[in-house]
């Protein structure tokens, strides 16, 4: 009797949690699409990959690496359903390979050599073939030896727009990038540095936005424009100061929010986007959008009143009603759980960890596709992690035991020093998929691991 009971007890309480799951799942349908709806559109782009120079800072500086001789490079904007093939080309002196940061593509698209795909070698060719599930502000960038490729300018924007045009008179891209430069606007060639890999990676001494110096957007007061911030830093983390503007969130990575927020002090960690929609200021007004995060008062660009003021248009902001409260989540056991450290190789080289291992590491951790999935991540070191995950959007459920309820989804967040998050999740595309650090410095170091979604 007393095992009958039990039993009926243990299959209670596991009926208890699955139900819970179950409904957490349930709250999720429709948030975003499982599949993409192609329009039969087909964009065509070949991305050569090669040696150029760029002007930050009033000098050429050169041995910048290229999508085609700019950086960024091209700036890509698809329709929703349309399909895009980039052709890279790698004139590199070394192997590459490009990842669609926040795209749902296919697996064998995602652009992680030894994961995905090979690595593209000199002189070769790899034809990159896929139809976005969602409008919204992507990247692209390297995924091979990030730490130097990345830095060197390894990277451009995607847009995908939606279906409906929204409204907005302008649609602007700022890429955030910092660059550390020595005292002739060269670029410091020493990548991988010791203390860069063991502290919170490569900070440059220089900001820019599309490769310069505080670049301008301008427009008649009262306009309406929507501002597409990239961080596409190694390292550098900003919380952008839209001082006296008004200035609303109205997507993070890429997707659109269930509410929107105000853009002041959002914390934009190497990977992450946001989407603003602001109101151009008074007639004469000059704003300069300033970096908050680290303290240095970095100007990240400018928004420039010109002109005759005109009447500002009254549409609702775009949102996404269906972005999941996910309220239950704090109460259902994690279903995984890592613990991220600084190691040491048997050289005594540092690695970064994830459990206890560095990139390879072991088999994928294996994810059911459908299925609400909980994940928590202790980071148990002194330095900054944004922790990306390839192929899937999540939401942060807690941070430190407290139930946070932020109204997006994610592809990014940051973990300070000693923080424990807890994110939720409902896998739907299948395949092998990366889970890393964004400091390019500490994914070069082995913090990077797997999942299988299947
Ligand atoms: Cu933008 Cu694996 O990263
Ligand atoms: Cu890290």
């Amino acid at each position: 009797m007393g095992v009958g009971l039990a039993l009926g007890l243990l299959t209670l309480f596991l009926t208890g949690g699955d139900s819970a799951s179950a409904a957490l799942r349930d709250e999720f349908a429709g948030a975003y699409p499982k599949t993409a709806i192609a329009s039969g559109e087909l964009v065509e782009i070949r991305l050569e990959a090669k040696v150029g120079s760029v002007d930050i800072v009033g000098v050429e500086t050169s041995d910048v690496w290229t999508y085609n001789g700019s950086v960024p490079g091209p700036e890509i904007r698809l329709g929703l359903g349309d399909t895009l093939r980039a052709t890279l080309v790698n004139h590199l002196p070394e192997s590459t390979s490009i990842h669609w940061h926040g795209v749902r593509v296919p697996n064998d698209m995602d652009g992680v050599p030894g994961v995905n795909q090979d690595p593209v070698e000199p002189g070769e060719e790899f034809v990159y073939e896929f139809t976005p599930p969602d409008a919204g502000t992507f990247w692209f960038h390297s995924h091979s030896r990030g730490s130097e490729q990345l830095e060197r300018g390894l990277y451009g924007s995607l847009i995908v727009e939606e279906l409906e045009p929204v409204g907005y008179s302008q649609d602007v891209v700022w890429m955030v990038d910092d660059w550390l430069l020595d005292e002739n606007g060269q670029l410091v060639e020493e990548f991988d540095e010791l203390h860069d890999i063991t502290h919170n990676g490569r900070w440059g001494n220089v900001v820019t936005a599309n490769a310069s110096l505080a670049p301008a957007v301008s427009g008649a007061p009262g306009e309406r424009i929507r501002l597409r911030l990239i961080n596409s830093s190694n390292a550098r983390t900003y919380a952008p100061e839209f001082r006296g503007i008004d200035a609303q969130i109205i997507a993070v990575d890429g997707m659109l929010v269930g509410e929107i927020f105000p853009a002041d002090q959002f914390v934009l960690a190497p990977g992450n986007r946001i989407d603003v929609d602001l109101v151009i200021p008074d007639s004469g007004d000059t704003v300069t959008v300033i970096d908050d995060f680290s303290g240095e008062g970095f100007a990240i660009g400018t928004i420039t009143a010109v002109g005759d003021p005109v009447a500002t248009p009254t549409f609702p902001s775009p949102v996404n009603p269906d972005v999941p409260r996910w309220d239950g989540a704090a109460a259902v056991e994690a279903d995984h759980g890592y613990i991220v450290s600084l190691g040491q190789q048997s050289s005594g080289q540092p690695e970064w960890r994830f459990n206890g291992v560095a990139f390879p590491g072991d088999k994928p951790t294996p994810l059911t596709q459908g299925k609400f999935e909980k994940i928590r991540i202790f980071n148990d070191s002194q330095v900054l992690h944004p922790i990306h995950l390839h192929g899937q959007f999540f939401k942060v459920i807690s941070r430190n035991g407290e139930p946070i309820d932020e109204r997006h989804f994610r592809d990014t967040v940051l973990l300070m020093p000693g923080d424990f998050i807890e994110i939720g999740l409902v896998p739907l595309d299948e395949g092998t998929w990366l889970l890393h650090c964004h400091i390019q410095e500490h994914a070069e170091a082995g913090m990077a691991t797997t999942f299988f979604v299947g």
